[in-house]
């Protein structure tokens, strides 16, 4: 797991860009898996720009994201899909119909988990897993539990993320009980992995998560045993990390 502090979000932002680019411009057709909520904006809004001043083409590119609110549609403000598409998908170039949102729909929602699963499989895989982490440690909708869960699949929001989500709602009555998320294991399936935080509100879980024990109670702490992981933060939600002493 490599760490990379920089000094404000703007700068994480930027990193988190410039390792996008990177994994984009040495995979041909790749396969990006991505996250919605605050944390990617301005990674998002970086990507833009290099595309804008021609640097950078999502024409090949294909993306999953991680997750969706069950019962919102797609055309609906709150939906991840019209977040994606007003931030990210709207304002490249890439193809439509090479970008996956789970299904918001109740309806069948075993089978459009099952057909999520297998349209990453199909693509080949995620290249590249974009992670924003929750208060409570979460990464897609993979709430605090008992155990690691494997595909995608539908959850119970927890009270924290309910609350945490409210103030993109009316109010926290609107906010979605339930949601489609991928599992652990599509995300640790992916070959590389990145995970962005900023703020002090995320330094003591990425302490948690990051250099305590992998427990499922803390699903972010799984990311330990993956081979290919970078972590980017800004000073204050690495505040909380433990520099590790090298002897001379
Ligand atoms: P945030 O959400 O980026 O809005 O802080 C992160 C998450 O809940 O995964």
């Amino acid at each position: 797991m490599q760490f990379v502090v920089t000094q404000n979000y703007e700068e994480m932002s930027k990193e988190a860009a410039r390792l996008v680019e990177s994994v984009m411009c040495a995979t041909p057709f790749c396969v990006l898996g991505l996250a919605t909520g605050s944390t990617p904006l301005g990674m998002y809004e970086a990507l833009v720009h290099d595309v804008c001043t021609g640097a950078l083409s999502f024409a090949n590119v294909t993306t999953f994201n991680l997750d969706e609110y069950c019962g919102v549609a797609p055309t609906s403000a709150q939906s991840y899909r019209y977040y994606m598409n007003e931030h990210l998908f709207d304002l490249v170039d890439v193809d439509m119909a090479r970008t996956h949102v789970p299904s918001s729909s109740c309806d069948a929602a075993e089978d459009a988990c099952v057909a999520y699963d297998a349209a990453i499989e199909r693509a080949g895989g995620i290249d590249l897993q974009v992670l924003g982490i929750g208060n409570n440690g979460h990464i897609g909708f993979n709430e605090p539990s008992d155990s690691f869960s494997v595909g995608t699949h539908v959850v119970k929001l927890s009270e924290s993320t309910i609350q945490a989500n409210s103030r993109l709602f009316n109010c926290v009555d609107d906010v979605p009980r339930r949601a489609i998320t991928m599992g652990i294991g599509n995300i640790m399936k992916a070959r590389q992995v990145l995970v962005l935080a900023n703020g002090a509100g995320k330094a003591g879980i990425v302490a948690r998560a990051f250099t305590g024990r992998v427990i499922p109670q803390v699903p972010a702490s799984v990311l330990q045993l993956h081979p290919c992981v970078t972590v980017v933060l800004d000073t204050e939600a690495a505040s909380e990390l433990v520099p590790v002493k090298v002897d001379d």
